[in-house]
């Protein structure tokens, strides 16, 4: 079992969207997936057509507090391989519970006590830097930090990877993804060959869709360019996986 993060301090980065898109060509390829959001916005649900009403029984707090078992509170999506462990809004103050708790690894164990059940955890942080990102980052095999395109591109990913390191002594390695790239824009070009390696993922109407539709990309656009984009991010994320796993990861 793999768990990928999807991170930054920054709102409004492209986030929930690379997450869910990303989960989504995980299961289509057979892995059995997990998105868990961890963010009481709760947009990943929303992005996976789930309608989701929490019980209180079976809150997100719940499954942080160790009242609910984690397996019992995910959520099927109507997506083919692909579960959600929902945020609400329960979780406003997960920082805070977390704190109080005094367990500085209860995401990680959570995510390990899934293990038998799920290949892929997908994490969809909240734009914080503080104990819920501490724990998603202890929890994390690689972090996936999306930023839009400046010249400050670089220095943002540099910023995001000191606060990583900062946060423990467990540095999952983190890939860069340029996110929202207007290729017409000479700015947005000039940021892509200053950092030739990182993925690109272009603004596009077509990734909009995707709240609209309630539906990741790959199933309603699956030749359109974000799409093939995505899907080329998820093979270059397996591919690190695999890396650093030796040959443990299933093909
Ligand atoms: N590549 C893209 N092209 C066009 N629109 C995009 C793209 N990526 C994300 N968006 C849109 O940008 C908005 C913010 O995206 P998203 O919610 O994924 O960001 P986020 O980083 O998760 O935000 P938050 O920090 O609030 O959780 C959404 O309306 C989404 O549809
Ligand atoms: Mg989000």
């Amino acid at each position: 079992m793999a768990v990928i993060a999807v991170y930054s301090v920054k709102g409004g980065v492209g986030k929930t969207t690379l997450a869910a898109n990303l989960a989504w060509y995980a299961a289509q390829g057979g892995r059995r997936t997990l998105l868990w959001d961890i963010d009481a916005a709760g947009g990943g649900a929303f992005l996976l057509g789930v309608d989701h009403t929490p019980k209180k029984k079976r809150s997100a707090e719940s499954v942080f507090a160790r009242e609910t078992d984690p397996l019992k509170a995910i959520v099927p999506t109507p997506f083919p391989g692909l579960d959600l462990l929902p945020a609400d809004g329960t979780i406003w103050a997960l920082d805070a519970q977390l704190a109080a708790l005094g367990k500085k690894n209860r995401l990680a164990k959570l995510a390990g006590e899934m293990q038998d059940h799920y290949q892929l955890i997908f994490l969809d942080c909240p734009p914080v830097l503080n104990q819920v990102s501490t724990q998603a980052m202890r929890a994390a095999d690689v972090v996936i930090v999306p930023l839009p395109p400046s010249p400050l591109s670089a220095r943002a990913f540099a910023l995001v990877a000191e606060e990583v390191r900062g946060s423990g002594k467990h540095h999952p390695p983190m890939l860069p993804v340029l996110s929202m790239v207007d290729r017409r824009r000479t700015l947005h070009r000039d940021v892509i060959a200053a950092n030739p390696t990182w993925p690109v993922i272009p603004f596009a109407s077509t990734l909009e869709q995707c709240a609209v539709l309630r539906a990741p990309i790959g199933s309603f656009a699956p030749t359109s360019a974000p799409a093939q984009a995505i899907a080329r991010l998820w093979r270059a994320i397996d591919a690190k996986l695999a890396q650093r796993k030796g040959s443990k990861s299933p093909a």
